[in-house]
Order: C-alpha cells, then structure tokens, then sequence
C-alpha cells in the first residue's frame, strides 16, 4: 500500500535541469569542448563532483583537484544566479495540485534530491513546510543511482521502503528507487526513462487515487 510519496527536486517539482545544464555547458565551453542534451542525460541526478568529472573525462581533460573545485563552485554560482530569480510560476504543471491532494489524502511526503541547492529553491518557491522531511545532497554521499537517498527519505517518514512512491525526471534515479525497493513514476519520455513503472510528461489533470489505485498497485 502506497503511504508516501520521495519526489526528486530538479526536472520533477522545478525545471531546475535545464539550468544545471546550462551552467555545466558554460563551463565546458570555457574549457574549449561542448556538450549536448544526450551526454546531458547522463548527469540528472547524478552529485555536482561527480558531475564535473565526468563532464572532463568527457571532455578528455585532466586538472588538478584544486582547479576542479574553482570550476565546481564557478558553475554553482552561475547556477545560484539562475535559481535566485525564481518564484512559485517557477513551479512545474500539476505539482502544487499534486500535494494538495497529498496532503487531503493523509499520506507523506519527502524530498529526494542530490542538490546541496535543494533548501534553497524549496524555500524561493514557497513550497518547504509541505515538505514531512528533506534529504538533500547536504545529507547524502552516495550519487543515484545508488538507493541512499530514497532510503533515507523512507526513514525519515517512518515509512517501509516499498511503501514510498519514487518520483524522478533521471535514468540513475529511477534505477535507484529500484534498488531501494520501490517503483518509479518518470516524468519525461519512454525513450529516456525505459525503467520507468509508469510515465507522464506531467501531473497536470492526474487524480491521486486513480494513479494509485489504477496504476501503481
Ligand atoms: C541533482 C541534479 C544534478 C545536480 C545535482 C547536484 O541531482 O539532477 O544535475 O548536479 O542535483 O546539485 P547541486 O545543486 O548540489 O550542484
Ligand atoms: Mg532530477
């Protein structure tokens, strides 16, 4: 029985990954290479060091440890910048409705997110205190898609694993629901997310009970 919902944050509540990848291009490009959306698929998910090396081994480049964590923390401030101007529009189609009845049906929810920027952008868009428990990348040291943060977010809403509901933009995030026990809605298309349980392009007009009942039990 479904008790709780673990949402992941970029690409699912905010399109926050669009602008992960916009800082990440710049920063390749800076370097002298590019990357695209394909490689970028690579990176959902996946922790900001973790990221950066394999964007260098992408772009063949080997630097120094101290020269990556400049880049590391010259991206992220590209991307704070970003994330600064949002507001609640910045929230995705069907989301808010989504914890509405969340919230109207007694279930709980947590945050399942890699990002260290995870409180920052709840709070920008007003959507922290609906939140039972956060597990962030301040929380975790293991990227998706292994299961640490999904059984971290379980925990923390005292919940059994297979009693939470996964929700995820990223290949590595739905093998890591997967791996903790649990099934996986993706939000994006069949050809990004083939592990997907089930996919929507969005929660827009999704009635709870009826995605419980019908399609996840
Ligand atoms: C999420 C995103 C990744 C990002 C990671 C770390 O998992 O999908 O693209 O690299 O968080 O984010 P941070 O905000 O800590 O750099
Ligand atoms: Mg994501």
């Amino acid at each position: 029985m479904i008790k709780g919902f673990l949402f992941d944050l970029d690409g699912v509540i905010v399109d926050t990954a669009v602008y992960h990848y916009a800082a990440w291009k710049k920063m390749a490009n800076q370097l002298g290479f590019d990357i695209d959306e394909e490689f970028n698929e690579t990176l959902k998910g996946i922790s900001r060091m973790d990221s950066i090396a394999r964007i260098l081994e992408y772009g063949k480049m080997e630097l120094p440890e101290e020269r990556i964590l400049e880049l590391a923390t010259l991206k992220n401030d590209w991307y704070v910048e970003m994330i600064d101007q949002m507001t609640e529009e910045n929230i995705l189609p069907g989301i808010t409705d989504l914890i509405a009845q969340i919230k109207e049906n007694g279930l709980k929810m947590a945050l399942g997110s890699a990002s260290k920027n995870a409180p920052r952008i709840l709070d920008r868009i007003g959507l922290a205190s609906f939140f039972d428990a956060v597990v962030d990348g301040n929380s975790v040291s293991k990227s998706k898609p292994d299961p640490e943060v999904f059984i971290k977010g379980a925990e923390a809403l005292e919940l059994k694993n297979e009693e939470c509901v996964v929700v995820e933009d990223a290949f590595a995030g739905i093998e890591a629901a997967h791996a903790a026990g649990m099934k996986a809605i993706g939000i994006g298309t069949t050809e990004n997310l083939p592990n997907a349980d089930l996919i929507l392009t969005s929660f827009e007009g999704v009635d709870l009970q009826d995605l419980i009942d019908q399609k996840l039990s």
